[in-house]
Parts: structure tokens; sequence; C-alpha cells
């Protein structure tokens, strides 16, 4: 991967493929949505290479991050031990959605979840409800919020948003990189801002 791009794009020298690359959340964007985190031990999916990771670990007191895929999350570890953050971090290899795995990260304030949507092509729709994303967005998000109220849920820009409509109160945040919707993120309890929905330029 040519590190000029993953410099400007995560803010460091890190490790990634194309894949993980294109995964990975732009440092602005993931730097904004972690200031929520502040103090609070975090319990992340999914890891990807880690750069969300880093810029919780930043501002969190500690994160436990899951991760299904074992390469992305060596990745991830070297790119947390670059940024020097390893000592705040915990790994999990497995499925985010299995109880197993969530329970040995119990002790929470509040979860980050940032389901796979590479699932991508010029025909492709992405769908909430009865999600295909990977995990899927809806069960992942009901199966977190059993463990914490706290949530923070990353969602591709052209999510139909009506779907969204009958889950539990939320801030719908939208965030544009330069001037381009990138992303929204919806927010549950503490986590939660006014207005119900917003935006975030950077
Ligand atoms: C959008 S990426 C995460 C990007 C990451 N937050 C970052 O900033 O680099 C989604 C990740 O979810 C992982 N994944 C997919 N299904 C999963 C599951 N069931 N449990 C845990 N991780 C899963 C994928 O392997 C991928 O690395």
């Amino acid at each position: 991967m040519d590190p000029v791009a993953i410099r400007a794009k995560f803010g460091d020298d890190y490790t990634a493929t194309e894949l993980t690359f294109r995964l990975g959340i732009d440092i602005r964007l993931t730097r904004a949505m972690a200031e929520r985190f502040a103090g609070m031990r975090v319990l992340e999916t999914c890891t990807g290479a880690g750069f969300t990771t880093i810029a919780l670990a930043e501002i969190a007191a500690h994160v436990t991050t899951v991760e299904i895929d074992p390469e992305h999350q060596a990745q991830a570890r070297l790119n947390v031990q670059r940024a020097q953050l390893l000592d705040k971090v915990d790994f999990i290899l497995g499925d985010a959605m299995s109880d197993e795995v969530l329970d040995i990260a119990a002790a929470t304030d509040a979860a980050f979840l940032d389901p796979d949507w590479a699932v991508t092509g010029p025909q492709h729709v992405y769908r909430f409800r009865h999600s295909n994303m990977r995990p899927p967005a809806d069960a992942l998000l009901a199966n977190v919020r059993r463990r914490t109220a706290n949530v923070a849920l990353v969602l591709p820009p052209d999510i139909e948003l009506q779907e969204l409509a009958g889950l539990p109160k939320h801030e719908r945040q939208g965030l544009y990189l330069e001037g381009q919707l990138a992303l929204y993120c919806l927010y549950f309890g503490a986590l939660m801002r006014e207005p119900a929905e917003s935006e975030l330029h950077v």
C-alpha cells in the first residue's frame, strides 16, 4: 500500500492492505467520533486494521476490540503498537455476534460498532434491516445494546434512512469529509447529544 496515501488518511506510516485501507475511516472522522468516549471502557467491533481502535484508545480509558479476520487483527496490533497504545487495548479474535466473545468484554461503559460494508458493486444496495453488512448491523446493534445502552454504530452514507425508523431514541450524525457525506454514525444512550439529527464537517 502507498505509504503517502496511508499517512494522508490515517496520520502515520501504518500497515494496511488495499482492503483494510478502504475499510478504515479517515483520522479526522475517527477522532471526531471517538471524542464522545473520553475516559470510558469501550468495546469495539470490528477492529479492521485498527484505525478506529487507535482514535478510541487515544481518549478512552481502555478498548477491547473484536475482529474475526486474523490478518486484519495482526495489522491492527502492529498499528496500535506503532501508536504506542498497546497497554490500553485488548484484542479478541472471534465473531462479534457470539455471546461467548462479547462476554469476555463484559465490563464496558460503551460500545463502538463499525460493521463491514465493503461488499460493493454498481448494483449494491446496503440494508440496515435484515442487514447485508458483516456482521449484520441490525442484529449486532440489538446484541450489543443488551450489554450497554451507550452505543455508536457506523453506517454507510447511502443507507435508506427510513430503515432506521423504530429504533430506540438516538442521534443520527452525518459525517462529511471535504463536503462529501462519508458515513452516518448513530449514537445511543449517554453518547447521544442534541439535536437528534446533526452534521459534522471536516
Ligand atoms: C469496516 S471494517 C472495520 C474498520 C476499522 N474500524 C478501522 O477503522 O480500520 C469491518 C471489519 O469487520 C470485520 N468483521 C466482519 N465480520 C465480523 C464479525 N462477525 N465479527 C468480528 N469482526 C467482523 C472485518 O473482517 C473487517 O475487518
